[in-house]
């Protein structure tokens, strides 16, 4: 028998900042967790610790950010960040972000940030890989048709290529080594100063549709 998940429960107040029921539901009732007044809206799929996205979050107050994770312990420790850093403009939900179209209504994000997604390098986790499958199609999809972005960052080489071979068989116009405007490179994700530190290189992608 396992030990229970000491995460999956998160208490009050961090659970306000979790959504965790179904992807439909969320996806009905995003335009009501949206402020009509958010400028722009934001993804990001797969945020580890959320030093990025309340980083982003806090930089740009008008602007609505959505973290996608499909581990709990990633979710709780991104809720401590939002509450102590006291953000209203940040919500995540649990899921695996690997088909977006069933998360977010057609042309709802402004962009969409992966920052180090996992390469799940054995073939029966390759349903959680994020760049595989029809991916590119449902990132299109839910992108806002003027001026939408993807952007990729990667310390591994193959994952990088083949992504940016679906997003191009998509129809994306990709750009490498260039950083979107809300993310200059300047702000490092916290897997981008660990490999920073470590002299790895990092391949980076910016994907307009
Ligand atoms: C290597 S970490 C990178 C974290 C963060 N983006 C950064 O750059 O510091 C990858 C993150 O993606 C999440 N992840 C991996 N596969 C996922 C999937 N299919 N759906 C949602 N999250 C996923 C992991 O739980 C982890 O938090």
């Amino acid at each position: 028998m396992g030990y229970p998940n000491p995460w999956r429960q998160m208490p009050e107040p961090y659970n306000q900042y979790i959504w965790q029921d179904d992807a439909h539901i969320f996806k009905l009732e995003l335009p009501d967790l949206v402020p009509a007044s958010a400028n722009n809206v934001y993804a990001e799929l797969g945020i580890g610790n959320g030093g990025l996205i309340t980083e982003l979050a806090r930089l740009n107050p008008d602007d609505f950010f959505l973290g996608i994770d499909l581990y709990y312990r990633q979710l709780g420790r991104s809720a401590r960040r939002i509450h102590r850093e006291k953000l209203s403009n940040v919500q995540l939900l649990r899921y695996n972000a690997n088909h977006p179209a069933i998360l977010f209504p057609n042309h709802f994000l402004q962009g969409i940030l992966i920052n180090f997604p996992d390469p799940w390098p054995k073939a029966r986790h390759h349903n959680n890989r994020i760049f595989d499958g029809p991916v590119a199609k449902h990132l299109r999809q839910i992108l806002k048709p003027k001026k939408g972005w993807v952007f990729l960052q990667t310390d591994q080489k193959p994952y990088f290529e083949g992504a940016c071979r679906l997003l191009e068989k998509e129809g994306f116009t990709v750009c490498q080594k260039e950083y979107p405007p809300i993310m200059p490179e300047l702000i490092r994700s916290p897997f981008h100063s660990l490999f920073d530190s470590r002299g790895d290189v990092v391949h980076a992608v910016t994907a307009w549709v």
